[in-house]
This record gives C-alpha cells, structure tokens and sequence, in this order.
C-alpha cells in the first residue's frame, strides 16, 4: 500500500494547529505498520532551508490558466522517521494507491481525481469543518474551471467555490478526527452549512480519535521544562510549577493552583466565555496563565485581565513551544471550554503531564475527558456560560485540595494512552476500503 499524504502543515516544519502535529506523526505510525507513506506540503517561509533537503524534481512544471508555474520539489525526511529520503526519480515514480488529503486546503484533490477517469482513490480528513475555502464564483477560471462545467457542480455550494463542500462530495472514503465530531457535524447545529452533504455521505463518514505522539510531548524527556517527573515519581512536578510562576512574574507559591489555556484566541475555542468567568473564578482562589494568539480583540482582552489582576493573571500573546511545554509541565488544572472541538489534542497533552482539563462536552473533549467516578480524568461542563464554566473549574480546585484525590487523579489522566497506536490501524482500513482492497 502507497499512500500519498497531503497536508498544508506538517510539524515540525511549518504549523498553525493541531493539524500540523497529525501530519508530523501520524505518517511516521502507520509507515511502522507497513505502508508506504510520503508527505507532501506546500514549501513555506519556516521550511526547512533549501540546503537540509534533497532536490528531489528541479523542475515541475504546473499549469494554471494562462501561465505556467515552474517549481521544485524538496524532500526531506520527518524527525523519528528511519525511512532514508527516495532518490529524486523514485519519488516522481511513487505511483500512490491512495491519496489521504487534510482540510480544504487540499479540498480539489478528491474533486480533480473523480473527475479524472485514472484518477486515484482518495481518503478526506475533516479536521475543522469551519475552514472551508470559500471563494467567489468568479475566481474558477483561476483554478482551471469552466462555469458550465460538470467540474463547477463539484466544487460550488451555496453561491460560492467552497472546497471542503467538493472535497466531501467526491472523496471516496470521508473521516473526521473523533466520534463525536462524525456525529455532530451531520446536524445543522455544528454542520456549518454542509450537514446536508455530510449526511447524503453518511454511509462513508468515519471518526477516528487522533493521537499524540508520547516521544515527543512526555515529562519523561522534556528537555524544556524544569525538572523532569513521571508518574511513578511526580516530585518534578511541583519544581516546574514554580519556575514557571517564577517564569512569567507570577507570586511564586505551591499552595495555588495553577490554571492555564494555550489555544488559537478564535470563536471555537469559547475563551471569550472564560475571560467573562475568570474574576469570579480568581475568588477560588487561583493562578491563571493563558499562552495564546489569534483575534486582536481577545489578544486585548486577556491583555487587560492580566493588566488588572497582575499577580493572579499573566497572559503571554504570542507563539512558543518552549513555554507551551512548561504551561504543560508547571500547571495543575488546563482548561478548554470550546464552542465544538474536532479532537483538540492539547487535552491529550495536558494529560501528559498530568495537568487535569477541564473541558466543555463536545466533540473530541468529550469522547476523552470523563468526570465519571472510577474512571475520572477531569472536569466536565455542558452548557457554554461563564457560570456553568465557574462552577467546573470550582469543583477541579476543590479536587485539587484534596492532595490524595488529587494524585490519583493525575496519576491516572499521565497513564492515559492516547498514542497513534490504535487509530493508525483505523488509518490504514480506511486506505484499505478507498481502495477497494476491503469492504
Ligand atoms: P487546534 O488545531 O484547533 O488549534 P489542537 O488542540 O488540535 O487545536 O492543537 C493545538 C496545537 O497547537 C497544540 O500542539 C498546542 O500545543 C499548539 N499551540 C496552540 N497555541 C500555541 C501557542 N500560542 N504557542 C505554542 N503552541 C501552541
Ligand atoms: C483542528 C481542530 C482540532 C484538532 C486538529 C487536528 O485544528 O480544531 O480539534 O485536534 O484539527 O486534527
């Protein structure tokens, strides 16, 4: 089995979000399975430099209306990857079985290959039905279409060229990044226009729960963060919490908890609704850290909160992995009260490190994050109101000062496996069905 992977982010080279983790260690789980799987991404600013790759075609000439654009392909191999880099001719000779593509982004891929009679299977990852890739009617001439054409019915949906609506029409296999998610968006409420052809695909809908990759987020082996710990021995722990109080200008004291949220500052993620809840939540009381950018306003927001509340709040509005992994590390409780969440994977990681969420139940949060006696791993909240969210996060710091629940509670969220192991399979089934090689 070849499998062409498509993804406009790919970690470590260039990313926004969780799409980029997904694409740098998904391929690398299901290559261990047997596969043969090469990525391909578009060549941005933060790519690796041109001399740490391979040329793998000098010249590729791509054709649009009008001009031709001449490019290359670079090639270089994924970090934790044992699969050397193909020589140059090789690759252009990769002759895929199947093409997995991510987002829309990638949403002409399925279009272009079901209207070309050897065109290839493909599998489509729905990874935020939101990013749609919409664009004017008139710009079809720019990717080569004919308004009359069979191609425009593909690729038009509700007056506009919309690339995920074509990607879901004419993907053979369609899958998005956890159960819950597959369920929701065939409903208008989380649908985003498209539940309509999300349902006429029912039968081809799959949900496969992400993973994270534990070699490369695990206190274990950290090398960011201030003393490493484990589950077995936690006492690492409380030495990240305070040098990331320390860190950040923040009253250095074990006996708060501290409560944090590194996110893309967008609707989706409901922080709007926990900047309206924190000064009654700071009342617990509590530290907050929020690591975050995205919407100018909000960025203004939790800028002001910190400003106002200077030794409960600090608000780091920027892009940085270094401090994302010692939030991880140095904080108890990690909160995420998102509007729908496909998978989000920074509850998994946030379980890692034994930081307990405190999540609202949708999507992907809620098909990993239980309050249930037994088999606990956090705190759960329905309803997307500043209270509702309140009052989880009171229930999280009640738990957490109670130091024996507490451990227990940590312990069992850090020996969570939420490693590519399961879903890679159900990767490579789906390539399997696209494929024809299984029903
Ligand atoms: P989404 O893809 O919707 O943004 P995910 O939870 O799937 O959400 O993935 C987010 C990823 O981006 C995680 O790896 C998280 O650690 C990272 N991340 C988000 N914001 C920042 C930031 N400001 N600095 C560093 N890492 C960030
Ligand atoms: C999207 C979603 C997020 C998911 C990630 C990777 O960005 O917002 O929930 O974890 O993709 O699939």
């Amino acid at each position: 089995m070849k499998v062409l992977f498509v993804s406009n982010e790919v970690a470590p080279f260039a990313k926004v979000g969780g799409l980029a983790d997904v694409a740098g260690s998904l391929p690398p789980a299901i290559a261990e399975r047997g596969p043969d799987i090469r990525v391909i991404m578009p060549q941005h600013r933060s790519c690796p430099a041109d001399e740490e790759c391979e040329i793998a075609l000098p010249s590729l000439s791509v054709q649009s209306p009008g001009q031709a654009h001449v490019c290359q392909v670079l090639e270089t191999r994924l970090p934790g990857t044992d699969r050397a880099a193909i020589a140059a001719n090789r690759a252009l000779r990769f002759n895929a079985d199947v093409i997995h593509a991510n987002d829309w982004p990638t949403g002409l891929i399925p279009a272009f290959q079901s209207l070309n009679p050897l065109g290839l299977p493909t599998v489509f990852t729905i990874h935020n039905l939101a990013y749609q890739g919409r664009f004017d009617l008139s710009r079809a001439a720019a990717i080569d279409i004919d308004p009359a054409s069979k191609a425009m019915r593909l690729i038009e949906h509700g007056g506009q060229i919309n690339y995920m609506a074509a990607a879901i029409r004419c993907a053979r296999i369609i899958n998005t990044v956890s159960q819950r998610y597959a369920r929701e968006i065939q409903a208008t409420a989380f649908g985003e226009g498209l539940d309509g052809l999300l349902r006429e695909r029912a039968d081809d809908l799959y949900g496969i729960l992400n993973g994270i990759d534990y070699d490369h987020w695990s206190p274990v082996n950290d090398a960011e963060i201030a003393a490493t710990y484990s589950a077995g021995d936690l006492s690492g722990k409380a030495k990240c919490k305070c040098a990331l109080q320390r860190e950040l200008g923040l009253p250095v004291n074990p006996d708060l908890p501290v409560v944090s949220a590194i996110s893309r500052l967008v609707y989706q993620k409901g922080l709007d609704v926990l900047a309206d809840a924190l000064p009654k939540a700071l009342g617990l009381p509590i530290q907050f850290v929020l690591l975050g950018t995205g919407a100018p306003a909000l960025e203004d927001r939790f800028r002001a909160l910190a400003a106002r509340y200077p030794e409960a709040i600090s608000a780091q509005i920027r892009y940085d992995e270094g401090l994302a992994r010692r939030i991880y590390a140095g904080s108890d409780i990690f909160v995420m009260p998102s509007r729908y969440e496909p998978c989000g994977l920074t509850q998994l990681i946030a379980m890692a490190y034994g930081t307990v969420p405190v999540v609202r139940a949708t999507g992907g949060l809620a098909d990993t994050v239980s309050e249930h006696d037994g088999e606990q791993t956090g705190f759960v909240f329905t309803c997307l109101d500043p209270s509702d969210l309140a009052a989880a996060l009171g229930r999280a710091v009640r738990a957490w000062h109670d130091s024996p629940r507490w451990r227990t509670l940590m312990r069992r969220c850090m020996r969570q496996d939420y490693s590519w192991s399961r879903s890679a399979g159900a990767y490579i089934e789906l390539y399997e069905k696209a494929a024809g090689i299984r029903d």
